[in-house]
């Protein structure tokens, strides 16, 4: 497969395995239950993408990435739980940028109309979460 889409595919999956585990880490934190649940659907959602874009690199021909990227690590450095969460959704508009920039250039349309789910699924959580840390839910 074309391995800079290979790459792009493989840097979007390390970055949805790393925030599925930031979300797993900081579902029990919130005293808010409704808040939690949040959590825990949003992180069931970043497995859901890692997964179907190894699925993806593999049906194309290429060689899925099973690292994880280094977001785990900056949301450990925040301290406050705010923070982390303020943090991760910076990290979910990063990921609807990046998809937004490559669309163009995706051929493969079975690719593209899931990236395009992806980056409105995307939208959705933050757009709870935002909601969420705005009612004060925490
Ligand atoms: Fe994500």
């Amino acid at each position: 497969m074309d391995t800079q889409l290979e790459s792009f595919l493989n840097t979007l999956g390390e970055a949805e395995r790393a925030g599925g585990r930031v979300l797993h880490e900081l579902t029990a934190l919130p005293q808010s239950l409704e808040l939690r649940e949040m959590l825990k659907k949003v992180g069931h959602d970043e497995g859901y993408y890692a997964g179907e874009l190894a699925a993806h690199v593999r049906r194309l021909g290429g060689t899925p990435s099973n690292k994880t990227g280094d977001f785990v690590e900056k949301v450990s450095a925040v301290p406050d739980l705010k923070g982390k969460l303020e943090l991760l959704n910076r990290g979910q508009r990063w990921v609807i940028r990046k998809i937004n920039e490559q669309l163009p250039a995706v051929a493969d349309e079975t690719l593209h109309a899931f990236l395009k789910v992806m980056a409105d699924g995307h939208e959705v959580n933050i757009g709870a979460l935002d909601k969420a840390l705005a009612e004060g839910k925490l």
